[in-house]
């Protein structure tokens, strides 16, 4: 009897967004015979991602919990750097997954690179083409681009970026976004939301999804967002607006001190992600510097306005439901009134795509690893 080997393979993620998008993978790739899947969590965030993996069953093998308050860029760098260097020796995978853009997919990818481990990225080839926005998100995009051996782009779009930078187009594929697998399992028509948010909408208003935690935005750029979300609340009465506010200090103290007191502001510990999905689906609008949600807006046909100065999301700007509108406090509030009050703008924006991905993301990933 001939015997088959099974390709080993370390997933390793450590925020709430990498989390969302590489679970529906790792339960993919169990589900495969012929792979041996380990999950390396690096605890890069703590609570926010161990939501993650109770929404979608996933356990983990490794966790570097390397998490501290105001840990800074270096600090995340070498703990995860010499962290996921263990692991690796530990565990000898074939190939080691990684997602994104965060400090975690850059340092574990390069631990897999100087341990000569083929390195596989999903979500490659987003580009904002500024290196300090998203900072350091693009320059670590770009750096594990130049070390991995395997190139999972969501969208043509990403692929022609790494095409321009040179990466052979044979490693290259193009598999959709694995964020619209995650909102295919999460989103569904029974799932309860709070109630004070459930009685909100039953008096017929309009909920707004507010969040902001970029990096860059801290400080002057995000209270310019703040006050705009202020004046538009209190200048159309038929809307109310949830912010779940991340786990950074410097995003809660911002958001608590100018938020604070005000009726139909609504500032709320991060749901779970299921819960979350659901409240992005029932929602009329988005105010975000997010990247993922940029993603989630666009699949699920919500208008989003986009709070940063670049995107490497354009599929969504191209399609109309994703408007950039930067950290400026009287354009944020212009573009928002102009959706709240002219139905034509609002219907133009609203309207579902699948540029991002169609659920099938993983699927096609994980065919596609088994073979190469
Ligand atoms: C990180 C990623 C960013 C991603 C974001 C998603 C980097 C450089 N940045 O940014 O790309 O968009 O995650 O949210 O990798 N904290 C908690 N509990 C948690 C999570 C965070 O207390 O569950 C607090 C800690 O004090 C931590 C701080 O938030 O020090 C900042 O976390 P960090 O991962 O360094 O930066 P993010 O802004 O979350
Ligand atoms: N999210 C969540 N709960 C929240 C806010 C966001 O589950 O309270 C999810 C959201 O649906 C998206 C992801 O977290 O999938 C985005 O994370 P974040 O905005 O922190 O990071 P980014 O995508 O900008 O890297």
């Amino acid at each position: 009897m001939i015997k088959t080997t099974k390709k080993k393979i370390l997933c390793v993620f450590g925020t709430r967004p990498e989390a969302i998008k590489m679970c529906p993978l790792v339960n993919e790739l169990k589900k495969r015979e012929d792979a041996e899947t380990l999950v390396c969590v690096t605890g890069q965030h703590r609570e926010m991602l161990d939501g993650v993996l109770r929404v979608f069953c996933v356990s983990s093998d490794f966790d570097l919990s390397v998490m501290r308050e105001g840990q800074s860029l270096s600090y995340l760098t070498s703990a995860i750097l010499c962290g996921v260097d263990k692991v690796i020796c530990e565990a000898r995978p074939d190939i080691v997954l990684v997602h994104g853009d965060t400090i975690t997919a850059f340092a574990s990818a390069l631990s897999a690179f100087y341990r000569k481990i083929p390195v596989a990225h999903i979500e490659a080839g987003l580009r904002s083409g500024d290196m300090f926005s998203p900072f350091p998100e693009e320059f670590d995009r770009r750096a594990i681009s130049l070390l991995s051996s395997y190139h999972f782009a969501p969208t043509n779009e990403a692929r022609m970026n790494l095409i321009s930078e040179e990466i052979p187009r044979e490693r290259i594929f193009v598999t959709g976004n694995t964020v619209t697998d995650a909102i295919k399992f999460t989103v569904k028509k029974d799932i309860s939301i709070p109630e004070f948010l459930e009685s909100s909408l039953k008096k017929d208003k309009k909920m707004i999804i507010f969040t902001a935690h970029r990096r860059e935005n801290l400080g002057a750029p995000m209270e310019n967002m703040l006050r705009a979300l202020v004046r538009v609340v209190k200048q159309f009465s038929d809307v109310f607006a949830v912010c779940p506010l991340h786990k950074n200090p410097g995003v809660r103290e911002t958001a608590q001190k100018f938020l604070f007191g005000h009726e139909r502001i609504f500032c709320i510990e991060p749901p779970e992600v299921d819960i979350f999905h659901n409240l992005l689906a029932r929602s009329h609008l988005i105010l975000t510097d997010s990247g993922g949600i940029q993603e989630e807006a666009a699949f699920l046909g919500k208008p989003a306005l986009v709070m940063r100065n670049v995107t490497e999301r354009q599929e969504g700007i191209d399609e109309g439901v994703l408007r950039l509108v930067g950290t400026d406090e009287e354009n944020i509030f212009k573009e928002t009134a102009k959706l709240l009050s002219d139905d034509s703008e609002y219907n133009a924006a609203a309207r579902p795509t699948y540029r991002f991905g169609d659920g099938r993301a993983s699927a096609r990933i994980c065919d596609i690893l088994l073979k190469i």
